[in-house]
């Protein structure tokens, strides 16, 4: 099968992309300790990859009180930053380029990664059930953990919070990323204010859909003032379940969001599709509908071989389509798709922490 949909370049918000196959986010939880500092093992990691037509990097949380899991990458600090920097210029030496997605986790949390071992923040005071933190334990254990209740954000502090993803998305440009990626997502903060099921506010955030789509859109706003619209991606999971997410309206949600951010000229869109993950497959009519929606740069994600991306961007539905495991484990993923080449399986065990093993040892053909 021709692959020449896949292939052909792709303008996207300030850059081009040499073809359409992107690498999605892929937490691997391997930053440099202490502090979370991204390490030239990363710079390794995704400089092989460099070949995508655009690497998102991993989740990187805003702030510490943003972070959920131990061992996750930081943009909040120098150090930090100077890591990014170090990765980014290994890409781009490689002739790749590279974005970053900027993470809040909110309730998906526990004291033990927050400040002096206070609450996680959420939109309400409700748990996720059945999730978990990943913590160092005081005795030194890792360990996953059930996630705490977290506290409510006051109306005071959103205005701090937005400020936070602005500082970021900053420190990502100076580290030299093409773009920033805002993490709106699998039942983390951003994705907990857009559904009932986890917000229910009474301020301006919380009740009318419009309410609930409000932090997102002026965080939007915020880092566009700062770096510009068409320096900003968006990812969202419309019927997502990961993370204790249950938004019966999160089509209806998304097409308002899709409208209002074409509206804004942000480079992209991109939809993590649930059914990898437990939720249901996306409706046909949804995706024209979004398609409808949002007339910019559309990339989809979730369970694709080449052949399906082919179709789907041939058909006019997705403009590209990124790939998370296969990536993980064919560092060189573009190329055996265009021979048609066998790929390598991902390893389970080694996606989060440990070192080369499972990273950085996958075989290029
Ligand atoms: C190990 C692993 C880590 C992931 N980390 C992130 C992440 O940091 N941010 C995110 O938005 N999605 C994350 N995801 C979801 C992927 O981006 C992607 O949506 C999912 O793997 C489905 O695509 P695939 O079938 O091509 O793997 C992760 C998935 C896996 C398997």
């Amino acid at each position: 099968m021709s692959l020449e949909h896949l292939f052909s370049p792709m303008p996207i918000g300030t850059i081009t992309l040499s073809n359409r196959i992107i690498m999605a986010p892929l937490t691997r939880s391997r930053a440099g300790q202490p502090g979370d500092v991204p390490t030239t093992l990363n710079a390794e990691y995704y400089a092989q990859r460099a070949s995508a037509g655009l690497i998102v990097a991993e989740a990187t949380q805003i702030s510490q009180q943003g972070q959920g899991y131990a061992w996750t990458p930081g943009i909040y600090t120098d150090d930090q930053e100077k890591g990014w920097k170090k990765v980014v210029d290994a890409v781009h030496t490689r002739g790749g380029k590279i974005a970053l997605q900027l993470w809040h986790v909110g309730r998906i949390s526990h004291h033990l990664l927050q400040a002096s071992a206070q609450a996680p923040v959420a939109p309400s005071a409700i748990r996720a059930e059945n999730s978990v933190s990943f913590v160092i334990l005081p005795d030194g254990t890792p360990s996953n953990q059930p996630c705490d209740t977290p506290r409510a954000l006051a109306s005071a502090e959103i205005s701090g919070l937005i400020d936070d993803y602005v500082r970021a998305a900053k420190r990502s440009l100076r580290a030299g990323f093409d773009l920033v990626e805002i993490h709106a997502a699998n039942g983390y903060l951003l994705d907990q204010f857009l559904s009932p099921n986890s917000n229910q506010r009474i301020d301006q955030y919380g009740g009318s859909q419009e309410n609930r789509a409000r932090l997102l859109l002026e965080i939007v706003d915020e880092i566009a003032q700062a770096i510009g619209a068409n320096r900003i991606g968006i990812r969202l999971s419309p019927g997502g379940v990961f993370n204790d997410m249950n938004h019966p309206q999160s089509e209806t949600m998304t097409l308002y969001l899709a409208k209002e951010l074409a509206q804004r000229g942000v480079a992209y869109l991109h939809i993590a599709e649930p059914d990898w993950a437990g939720g249901q497959t996306l409706s046909a009519e949804f995706r024209r509908d979004l398609r409808l929606a949002f007339p910019g740069r559309l990339i989809y994600c979730g369970g694709y071989t080449a052949e399906k991306a082919e179709a789907v961007i041939a058909a006019g539905i997705a403009d590209a389509i990124a790939f998370g495991r296969l990536f993980l484990a064919n560092p060189d993923l573009p190329e055996r798709f265009r021979r048609n080449a066998p790929l390598n399986t991902p390893d389970q065990d080694t996606f989060y922490g440990g070192g080369e093993k499972g990273y950085t040892d996958y075989p290029s053909l």
